[in-house]
C-alpha cells in the first residue's frame, strides 16, 4: 500500500517494463512526462488485435473487419465518455498532440486567422504549441504573442488580462506545463477570452493522465492530447472540437474515408469524425487507447489523484532538503513534472549519471526552449511522476544525485 491507501503494488504489477533492471540496478522510471509505461491490458489489446482480427476499419465485407470496426468506434466512445464530450463525433483521431495542433493551425487557421490578428500563447509552451501558430501567422501576417510568466513559473494572469484585446483571434495554452508541472487556471482563461469571442485551444498532452478532464465544464473550443501519455502506444492522439466549429472547417487531408464522393467534376466530403481522418488510421494505437481508458477507468481517480500529490509534496521536501539543489518553477498548483539544477553541474551530466544507476529523467530543454530563455538556463533535470510511482522512486532519486554530485563536484 502506498501513503495514501492506493494498492500501488497491484498497479505496479501491471506494467511488466518496470521490473527489470538497467545498469545493473533496478530501473526508477521517472520519465513519464515523455511517455508513460504500457499496462499489460494495453499491450494485450494490442496483440490481440494483430493476432485475432486485424483487419481495416469501416470497409471490410467480413466478419474480422466489423470486429476492428466495433473496437476502434468503441474506442472512439471511451474517450468521448473520458472527457465527457457531448457526441463521440467530435473526438477526431490524430497522430497526436502536434498532429492536432497542426490540424486546427491548417484547418481552423488557414480560414480564420488573417493580417493584423494575435494569436496569444504562453511563455511556458512546448514547441507544438508555438511552432504551428508561428508557421501560420507567417503565412497570414498575423503574429504570435507569448503571455508572460511570473518568477514561480505561472502565467502572469495581470498581463493575461491586458493582452486581451480586440485583435486577438485564438488563445492556444497548455493545460499543465510538461517542463514545470504548473497547472493553468485555464477554466477562467477560456472563459475570459470567450467573452471577447476569441476561440480558444488547450494542449491537454500533461493533463490527461494526471486528472479528470470534462471539456464541457472546461468551455474550451478544442482540446488536444496525445494517448502515450496516457498508457496507450504511441502514433495516436485526439483533437477534440466543438461540433459546429468542427463543422465548419474544412478538411486537413484529402484521401480516402473523409470524402461522401469523389469525382473529377468535383468532390464532395463526409461528415463529422471521418472528415478528418483521411486514410486508414492507427487502428491498433486507437484499440490499444481505448483499453487504456478501460485501465483508468478500473482505478478509482480521487485515490489516484491523492497518491500523485502525495509523491509531488514528497519530492518537493526532500528537493527542499537537498544542498545545491535549484528548484526550477513553483507553480502554485503543479502536477507531473518536477525540474530542478544540481548547482555546478550541466543536466545532461546529471542526467547520465542517474541514468547509470537505472534513473531515467529526461534532460534539456524538453522542447520549450522560449521557457528555459525565460528563465535564463539552457535545460533542467526533470523527473516526472505517475500511478506508478513510489516514495522509494523518490528516495532512489535523491540517493542517485547525492553520488552524482560526488563524482561532479
Ligand atoms: N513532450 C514530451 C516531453 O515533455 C516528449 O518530454
Amino acid at each position: 500500500m502506498s501513503h495514501d491507501g492506493l494498492n500501488i503494488e497491484a498497479i505496479r504489477a501491471q506494467f511488466p517494463l518496470l521490473h527489470q533492471e538497467v545498469n545493473g540496478a533496478p530501473l526508477v522510471y521517472l520519465d513519464s512526462a515523455a511517455t508513460t509505461q504500457k499496462p499489460q491490458c494495453v499491450i494485450d489489446a494490442v496483440t490481440e488485435y494483430y493476432t485475432g482480427y486485424n483487419s481495416n476499419v469501416h470497409r471490410g465485407a467480413h466478419s474480422l473487419a466489423d470486429k476492428a470496426t466495433i473496437a476502434f468506434e468503441g474506442a472512439r466512445q471511451k474517450v468521448s465518455a473520458f472527457i465527457n464530450s457531448p457526441k463521440p463525433e467530435q473526438v477526431l483521431w490524430t497522430r497526436g498532440t502536434t498532429e492536432a495542433i497542426n490540424l486546427v493551425a491548417h484547418s481552423w487557421g488557414n480560414h480564420n486567422i488573417a493580417a493584423g490578428d494575435i494569436i496569444l500563447v504562453s511563455e511556458l509552451e512546448h514547441h507544438a504549441n508555438i511552432v504551428p501558430w508561428q508557421i501560420l501567422a507567417e503565412q497570414k501576417g498575423a503574429k504570435v504573442v507569448p503571455i508572460p510568466l511570473t518568477e514561480q513559473g505561472d502565467i502572469d494572469q495581470n498581463a493575461f488580462t491586458a493582452l486581451l484585446t480586440s485583435d486577438v483571434k485564438l488563445l492556444a495554452l497548455s493545460h499543465v506545463s510538461n517542463a514545470l508541472g504548473s497547472v493553468n487556471p485555464v477554466k477562467q482563461m477560456v472563459a475570459a477570452a470567450k467573452a471577447k469571442g476569441i476561440t480558444t485551444l488547450l494542449d491537454g498532452a500533461q493533463a490527461v493522465a494526471h486528472f479528470k478532464v470534462d471539456v464541457q465544464a472546461l468551455g474550451c473550443d478544442f482540446y488536444v492530447f496525445s494517448g502515450h501519455k496516457l498508457f496507450a502506444p504511441t502514433g495516436v492522439g485526439v483533437l477534440w472540437g466543438k461540433e459546429a466549429l468542427l463543422n465548419s472547417m474544412p478538411p486537413y487531408q484529402g484521401g480516402g474515408e473523409m470524402i461522401d464522393t469523389v469525382s473529377f467534376e468535383g468532390t464532395t466530403f463526409n461528415g463529422l469524425p471521418f472528415k478528418f481522418e483521411a486514410g486508414t488510421p492507427h487502428i491498433e494505437g486507437v484499440i490499444g487507447l481505448g483499453a487504456a481508458i478501460d485501465f483508468l477507468n478500473s482505478l478509482d481517480n480521487e485515490a489516484v489523484a491523492q497518491h500523485e500529490a502525495d509523491l509531488m509534496d514528497y519530492i518537493i521536501k526532500k528537493a527542499a532538503n537537498f544542498d545545491g539543489l535549484k528548484r526550477i518553477g513553483e507553480a502554485k498548483y503543479q502536477v507531473g513534472a518536477f525540474s530542478f539544477l544540481l548547482e555546478g553541474t550541466h543536466p545532461s551530466d546529471v542526467g547520465m549519471l542517474l541514468d547509470q544507476q537505472g534513473i531515467a529523467v529526461r534532460t534539456g530543454h524538453h522542447c520549450a526552449q522560449p521557457l528555459m530563455s525565460r528563465f535564463n538556463i539552457p535545460g533542467t533535470v526533470r523527473a516526472s511522476l505517475s500511478i506508478y510511482n513510489t516514495r522509494d522512486d523518490i528516495d532512489r532519486l535523491f540517493a542517485g544525485l547525492e553520488k552524482a554530485k560526488l563524482f561532479l563536484l
